[in-house]
């Protein structure tokens, strides 16, 4: 496994290379990324995985500074699932001293979490499309837990023609549901006791869903009932949204995107399933 912290390093390694799938992260890795890892290598030959805590996609009172890093750990697990590349830049090779150009990706990016975070999808935008300059991999691999992170990085790949396949893949969950999570390692005890409950009125939406219930409305109340059943968890947004365009929807047709964002003291948790897929 070839650990490089330069672009030069990146394109003298990667010529030698053939067919490759990337795994973009921020690193403090869990069973989630590795599962994209897995995926890369089977199905491309060669894995890369970039660690890099972007600083573009935090807002100004986010949690940069704290954001959790092990990267001797992250290494380790990244060896042991057979990666042949993995890229750590510091910010300063990524963003240069005059950087000033960045990807606004339109529509897809201004609700749910582009509401509640403002400017983070241009963020993630930018620094996926230079993943991508400089790793130039046939296939890039995303999970289902940022659900509108991939129809964002899917409308960039596609409006601005970049030859990149886009893979999405499941999200990978802990025995009681809670979606896996570098953040999750904020939670107190009694927090982490408390976030399943995120789990539960998403499985309750689609279990009505299942059952024939077809009003949005119902559908978000009945998230809501469930999620202020713990009182220490706060709702930024529930939503039963179009999963293509992100817009809400009134009555559900063939699929909808249910998800929700919350907040467990400082610590702000997002999760999702989709309706009929
Ligand atoms: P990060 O949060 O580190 O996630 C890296 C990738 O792992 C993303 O595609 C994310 O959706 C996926 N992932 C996270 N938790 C997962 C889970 N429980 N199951 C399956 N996949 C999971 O997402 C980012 O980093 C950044 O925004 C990035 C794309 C790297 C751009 O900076």
């Amino acid at each position: 496994m070839r650990v490089v912290n330069t672009i030069a390093e990146v394109r003298a390694a990667r010529s030698g290379m053939g067919p490759m799938g990337l795994v973009p992260t921020m690193g403090f890795l869990h069973a989630g990324h590795i599962s994209l890892v897995q995926q890369a290598k089977a199905e491309c030959g060669a894995a890369a995985v970039s660690i890099f805590v972007n600083p573009t996609q935090f807002g100004p009172k986010e949690d940069l500074a704290r954001y959790p890093r092990d990267l001797p750990r992250d290494l380790e697990m990244l060896e042991a699932a057979g990666v042949d590349l993995v890229f750590t830049p510091e910010p300063a090779e990524i963003y240069p001293q005059g950087f000033a150009s960045r990807i606004e990706v339109g529509p897809v990016a201004n609700p749910l979490e582009g509401a509640s975070r403002p400017g983070h999808f241009a963020g993630v935008a930018t620094v996926v499309a230079k993943l991508f300059n400089i790793v130039q991999p046939t296939r890039a691999y995303f999970g289902q837990k940022d659900a509108q992170q991939v129809v964002v990085i899917r409308r960039m790949a596609r409006d601005l023609n970049m030859p990149v396949e886009v893979i999405v893949a499941p999200t990978v969950r802990e025995e009681d549901g809670l979606a896996m999570s570098s953040r999750n390692s904020y939670l107190t005890p009694a927090q982490r006791a408390a976030a399943p409950v995120l789990f539960q009125a998403l499985s309750l939406a689609r279990a009505r869903f299942e059952a024939g219930e077809r009003s949005a409305d119902t559908l978000r109340s009945l998230m809501r009932e469930v999620i202020v059943t713990e009182p220490g968890v706060e709702i930024d947004y529930v939503s039963i949204a179009d999963p293509g365009t992100l817009q809400e929807l009134d009555q559900v047709g063939v699929a909808a995107l249910a998800s929700l964002a919350a907040r467990l003291g400082r610590t702000r948790l997002i999760d999702n399933l989709l309706l009929g897929a």
